[in-house]
C-alpha cells in the first residue's frame, strides 16, 4: 500500500479523491458537520449529504468536529474467489481515512474511511478505542444520500421482516409504500411502519442515462440499512432496522460498521459487472476450503409449493391414535419411496444434490403460532427412513440436502444447532437449507435487526465448523459476505420462483430486475427450471410467468453456486431434450460478460464453466418480445464449436403458449453473429462446447 499524501493538518476541511470517472469529495462544514458528496464525469451522483449518528444514551456524533488527519492510500491486487462469476477478481481502489474528533468535551472520535473505484464509492464509519466512547447505543444512523433528480427507481417496500416483494417502478417522487404492503397478501409477516422507506439494493437511472446502485457490503454486528425517502428534495437517508425495544444497534467500540456502497456508471451492464461490493468484503475466514461445493440440485419441494402433496405428516398435531401416535394423513411428500424417485432422477443426470422438506417432526402445527419448540432437527417422520435413503443416495453417488426451517424462532435453532449439525455429519449431509417463515423469536425482534444479522452469521460460522454449506431462506438480504464464508452459497431473501406456485406470483420483468436489486449482494436460490407453466391452481389466471425457454436463461441471469432443479421428475420426463441444458449448464464459472441489460426489460450474459472451453449464454426478456442480434466474439478465435439454441418457439407467448420450443444446433465461431428471438415473457439459452467429430454435418450458423 503505498501512502500517497500524508497526514494532513487540522484547518484541511476537505479532500478529494478519484478514480477514472468517479470523483468522491469530502468536506467538513462550517459547523464542523461531516458531508461528502460523489460525482461521476460531470454528473452530480450524490450531492453534498450529511455523516454521521445520533446514539440513545449520548449526545449526537454528528457534528462539530475537526479533522485530526487524513491519509490516502491506494491499492491495486487480485484475488481469486473459491466459486463464482469469475475465477480472478481485481480491487483496485484509493482509500482516504479521515480521523475526526469532537471539537467539545468528552472529545470522541469517529473515522471515516472512504474507498474510491472505477464504478463507485464505498464508505465505513470506524469508532477506535477511546476513554469516552466505548459501549454505546445507536438510535439512528444519519447518513444521507442527496440524489440529483427525480430519479427512476425500482424498489420494494421497506419492510423490517421481508424482501419477498414484487418490484415497483415509479420516480423517487412517486415512492410510498402503502399500497404495496397491503396488497400483499401473501407474504406472511408484514412489518413496514415507514411508508416511505425502501429496501437497499435500489436501483435507479437518471435522466440523462446514469445508473445508480445503493447497497452496503459486509454486514456484521449491525442492523440492515434500508433508505427513507423524501418525495420532495430525492434526499435519502439511512433507517436502520430497529430491535425489539427500538434501538437500532449496540456497539463496543473499537467497532466498524458495515460500508455504505454506490455503484455508478453510464452503462447498466456494467453495475451487473460490479465486484465492488465483494471487493469490500474481508478475504474468506476459511482454511482449506476444498469442501465447498457448488452444485445442482433436486428437491421434494415443488410438489408442496403446488399443493400435490404436504410438509405435514398429520393433519392435526393434538389428534392422535391409540397408541399416542400421529394419524398420517396420506399425503406426505417426504416419504422414502418418493424420496428414493428424487433420488433416482438426480443420479440418472448427474444432479449432485437431493432437498427434502418436510422431512422432521414439527409440520402440523409449524407456521402462525409465535412459538418455540416447533421442530426437532434430529428427528424423522416414521415414513422417512434415514438410514435407508442415506445408503440408497450414498450407493448412487448422490448427496442429500438437509432441510431446517425454524419457522423464525432463532432462539429454538440455536439450541438445537450444534445437534443438527452433528446429525448431518453422521448421516452425510453436507449442506443444509434453513428458513425463518413467520414471526422472529425472540419475540419483537426482526428478520433484519441486529439480533438476526449476528444469527445468520453465526450460522454460517458454525456451519463452517462442521463443514455445513448453507442456504438461507428469509435472512437479511446479502451484503456480500459469501466472499468471507464462502460456504454461504446461497441466500433467498427476496422473491422467488415459488411465488408463482402458491401465490400470484412474479410478472415477467421480475427476473429483468432481480439482478439489479437483490443479487447485487449475492446469490439468490431462486429456484428456476420449472417447464410444466400452467395448471397447478384452481385460481383462474395463475401461472409461472414464463416461458419454458426462459427458465433455462435463467440458470444463467439469476448467478448462483447452488441452483435448484426445481420442477418434478415427471414434468422434465416430457421434455428430456430441453432438460439437456439444465443437464450441461456449470455453477462455478472461469468468466462472465454481460452482453445487454437494461433493468426492468432484459438481460444477456455468457459465462465460461469453470475449468472448461464451454459458454453458455443467458438471455431474457420482460413482457414484450425482444430480437437482438449478439456477436460471438468471445469464444476462442480460430476454434469452431457447436452452439445448441435453446429458444422460444415463433408462437410462444408466456400466457398463451408457454410451452413452446424449438431447439437448434449449429457450427459457430468467434466471427459469428447470432440473432436472438424471445417471446413475451420468453428466452433463449445456448451452450456452446468445442466442436468434436459428433458436430460434423451441422450447418454453419447463418
Ligand atoms: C419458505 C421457503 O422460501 C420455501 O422454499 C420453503 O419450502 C418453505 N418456507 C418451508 O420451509
Ligand atoms: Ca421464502
Amino acid at each position: 500500500m503505498a501512502v500517497l499524501h500524508a497526514a494532513r493538518g487540522q484547518d484541511s476541511k476537505t479532500l478529494k479523491t478519484s478514480m477514472g470517472k468517479v470523483r468522491l469529495e469530502f468536506v467538513l462544514d462550517n459547523e464542523g458537520r461531516p458531508t461528502y458528496s460523489v460525482a461521476y464525469g460531470d454528473k452530480s451522483v450524490i450531492k453534498p449529504s450529511v455523516m454521521g449518528f445520533t446514539l440513545a444514551n449520548d449526545s449526537p456524533l454528528d457534528k462539530s468536529f475537526i479533522v485530526l488527519s487524513s491519509e490516502t492510500t491506494s491499492v491495486d491486487e487480485t484475488w481469486k474467489p473459491v466459486w463464482g462469476e469469475v475465477s480472478s477478481i481485481r480491487n483496485h481502489y484509493n482509500q482516504v481515512i479521515v480521523r475526526l474528533k469532537q471539537k467539545n468535551s468528552p472529545n470522541r472520535l469517529m473515522n471515516i474511511i472512504f474507498r474510491v473505484f472505477e464504478d463507485g464509492v464505498g464508505f465505513r464509519y470506524e469508532f477506535p478505542r477511546q476513554p469516552n466512547l466505548k459501549y454505546f447505543i445507536v438510535s439512528n444512523e444519519l447518513t444521507a444520500f442527496g440524489l440529483a433528480g427525480d430519479h427512476k427507481t425500482f424498489w420494494i417496500p421497506g419492510d423490517y421482516d421481508s424482501n419477498e416483494y414484487t418490484y415497483t417502478t415509479s420516480k423517487i417522487s412517486e415512492i410510498d409504500n402503502r399500497k404495496v404492503v397491503e396488497a400483499a397478501a401473501s407474504i406472511a409477516v408484514r412489518v413496514a411502519p415507514d411508508p416511505k422507506a425502501v429496501q437497499t439494493p435500489l436501483m435507479m437511472k437518471t435522466a440523462d442515462g446514469l445508473y445508480i446502485n445503493i447497497h452496503e457490503a459486509a454486514l456484521v454486528g449491525f442492523p440492515a440499512m434500508q433508505l427513507h425517502v423524501d418525495n420532495s428534495t430525492y434526499n435519502l437517508t439511512a433507517n436502520l432496522v430497529p430491535d425489539a425495544v427500538g434501538n437500532k444497534a449496540y456497539v463496543h467500540a473499537p467497532f466498524k460498521t458495515p460500508w455504505r456502497t454506490v455503484i455508478v456508471s453510464d452503462k447498466a451492464t456494467d453495475i451487473l459487472a460490479s465486484k465492488l461490493i465483494l471487493n469490500l468484503n474481508e478475504p474468506s475466514k476459511i482454511k482449506d476450503p476444498s469442501w465447498i461445493k457448488p452444485m445442482k440440485f433436486v428437491g421434494v419441494w415443488w410438489e408442496m409449493q403446488t399443493g400435490k402433496g404436504t410438509w405435514n405428516y398429520a393433519n392435526d398435531a393434538d389428534t392422535l391414535d391409540a397408541n399416542g401416535r400421529l394419524i398420517p394423513n396420506g399425503t406426505h411428500s417426504a416419504n422414502t419411496a418418493n424420496v428414493k424417485r428424487y433420488i433416482d432422477f438426480a443420479a440418472a443426470n448427474g444432479i449432485q444434490g437431493v432437498l427434502v422438506e418436510g422431512w422432521n417432526v414439527g409440520w402440523e402445527d409449524w407456521f402462525g403460532n409465535w412459538k418455540e419448540h416447533v421442530f426437532s432437527f434430529v428427528t424423522p417422520y416414521p415414513d422417512f427412513d434415514i438410514d435407508e435413503i442415506t445408503q440408497y443416495a450414498t450407493s448412487k453417488g448422490v448427496k442429500m440436502i438437509m432441510h431446517n426451517e425454524t419457522s423464525g424462532a432463532a432462539t429454538d435453532y440455536e439450541r438445537q444447532m450444534d445437534t443438527a449439525y452433528r446429525f448431518m455429519n453422521k448421516y452425510g449431509y453436507t449442506s443444509v437449507k434453513t428458513g425463518y417463515v413467520g414471526k422472529i423469536i425472540p419475540r419483537g425482534e426482526h428478520h433484519d435487526g441486529q439480533w438476526m444479522v449476528d444469527h445468520y452469521l453465526r450460522v454460517a460460522q458454525k456451519t463452517a465448523d462442521y463443514h455445513i454449506m448453507v442456504d438461507m431462506h428469509e435472512p437479511e438480504r446479502p451484503t456480500g459476505m459469501q466472499r468471507t464464508y464462502p460456504n454461504w452459497l446461497a441466500s433467498e431473501a427476496g422473491r422467488g420462483n415459488e411465488y408463482n406456485a402458491f401465490a400470484e406470483g412474479n410478472l415477467p420483468e421480475h427476473e429483468t430486475i432481480m439482478p439489479f436489486t437483490r443479487l447485487m449482494g449475492g446469490p439468490m436460490d431462486y429456484t428456476p427450471g420449472i417447464f410444466k407453466i400452467k395448471g397447478y391452481s384452481t385460481v383462474p389466471g395463475r401461472q409461472v410467468h414464463t416461458t419454458l425457454a426462459k427458465q433455462l436463461a435463467l440458470y444463467i441471469t439469476m448467478y448462483s453456486p447452488l441452483e435448484m432443479v426445481a420442477d418434478l421428475p415427471e414434468n422434465y420426463a416430457k421434455h428430456m431434450d430441453a432438460f439437456q441444458f439444465i443437464k450441461d449448464v456449470a455453477v462455478d464459472w472461469d468468466d462472465s460478460k454481460i452482453l445487454e441489460a437494461e433493468p426492468g426489460d432484459y438481460i444477456t450474459i455468457v459465462r465460461k464453466a469453470k475449468g472448461t472451453d464451454n459458454w453458455f449464454l443467458g438471455a431474457i426478456t420482460n413482457e414484450n418480445a425482444r430480437n437482438s442480434n449478439v456477436s460471438l466474439d468471445f469464444l476462442d478465435k480460430g476454434r469452431k464449436y457447436v452452439a445448441t439454441i435453446y429458444a422460444d418457439a415463433d408462437n410462444a407467448d408466456w400466457k398463451d403458449n408457454p410451452e413452446a420450443y424449438q431447439i437448434n444446433k449449429y457450427i459457430v465461431d468467434a466471427n459469428t453473429k447470432i440473432s436472438l428471438k424471445l417471446a413475451k415473457g420468453g428466452g433463449t439459452a445456448i451452450s456452446f462446447m468445442p466442436a468434436t467429430d459428433a458436430g460434423k454435418g451441422l450447418k454453419h450458423y447463418k
